[in-house]
């Protein structure tokens, strides 16, 4: 359904005008897309980020947001987002693998030891201003990161203890080169798939098992079909609010500052959404989906991976942000 309506929502919106229109009061409107329902914690600080931008440009600048993947999946909002039929997107960094390599670092399991390490990278202006910026060329930049939990296997009913009970096991992958290598290392097949299509898959058998942070489980309803759920903690993948570079240049240089503030407010009210929600969804996925919550053999599954990391070392087009990423520190 959503294949066939996106050509002609494109063509709406490309017919509504490339850069976001000034409306006759000279109000402009930034369209930006996501796929996650509204009940999801990162809707809710998507619609901080926007009243932040109507708050600090006094109402001159108003963000209209399309949830629910209504303008397509994760690869094609950022298709929308280079042309600029869409302003703004929000999607998870893996999905922009395919565009900029550098995004690939953040499927790399085990990149990061914990969210701490996570986070003082991301607080770390090197590698921030190198990642955000350098897709400029290809139509868009970074505004700021959202935190997306840690990212564990959840199987349909198998628990799975150690890569030696992966055999066979078809698991849906986000998009992204590095997340199939990653469970090819860990010796199961994977499945890329669009996030919207992972429910129905795993209900119709078609995959056996997926991964993700918890919310899936409760605000995806994976929870009702996948009962068991294993803290393999392999990767830490945030979601990028990402926008196209010439509707940001289009703004003064005060009112691009302010979008960049307003980004960067959001994220830290987003780490209270976030950690609040967690706690909830984990409790509601167990007393009212009855998904068990596991732990694993953390350190086989990270032995798995080492010949990764080093291939991610030594490639031409990873071997930099490798470096950068694990040479890390806080700049606070
Ligand atoms: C996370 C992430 C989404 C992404 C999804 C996925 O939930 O926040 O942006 O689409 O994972 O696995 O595809």
């Amino acid at each position: 359904m959503k294949k066939v309506l996106l050509p002609f929502i494109m063509t709406l919106l490309i017919v509504a005008g490339c850069q976001s229109p000034a409306a006759e009061n000279g109000v402009r409107e930034l369209r930006l897309a996501h796929n996650q329902p509204l009940e999801h914690p990162i809707h809710q600080s998507l619609v901080e980020f926007g009243r932040l931008v109507e708050e600090k440009s006094d109402q001159n600048i108003k963000v209209k947001i399309y949830a629910n993947g209504q303008l397509g999946s994760e690869r094609e909002v950022i298709e929308l987002t280079q042309t600029g039929a869409v302003d703004i997107s929000k999607v998870s960094a893996s999905a922009l693998e395919g565009f900029e390599p550098d995004y690939s670092i953040f499927s790399l399991p085990y990149v990061f030891d914990d969210y701490k390490d996570f986070q003082r990278t991301m607080q770390n202006e090197e590698v921030t201003s190198k990642i955000y910026n350098q897709t400029e060329e290809i139509g868009f930049v970074g505004l700021t990161y959202y935190n997306a939990g840690v990212r564990n296997l959840y199987t349909k009913n198998q628990p799975v203890n150690s890569p030696d009970e992966m055999n066979g096991l078809k698991v849906r992958v986000q998009p992204s080169q590095t997340s199939v290598k990653m469970i090819e290392a860990f010796g199961g097949t994977p499945t890329p798939m669009a996030y919207g299509e992972v429910y129905t898959a795993l209900q119709a058998g078609v995959i056996d098992a997926a991964e993700n942070n918890e919310s899936a489980l409760v605000s995806n309803n994976h929870g009702e079909v996948a009962k068991k759920y294993m803290y393999t903690e392999h990767q830490i993948v945030p979601d990028m609010l990402i926008m196209n570079a010439e509707s940001l240049k289009s703004f003064s240089d005060e009112e691009q500052a302010l979008i960049q503030e307003a980004a960067a407010e959001s994220t830290l009210y987003h780490e209270d959404v976030w950690n609040k929600t967690i706690e909830e969804v984990k409790e509601t996925a167990q007393n009212e989906m009855g998904v068990e919550f596991l732990q694993v053999d953390k350190e086989a599954f990270m032995k798995s991976v080492e010949p990764l990391h080093k291939e991610y070392a030594e490639n031409e087009k990873t071997k930099d942000i490798y470096q950068l990423i694990e040479g890390a520190e806080t700049n606070e």
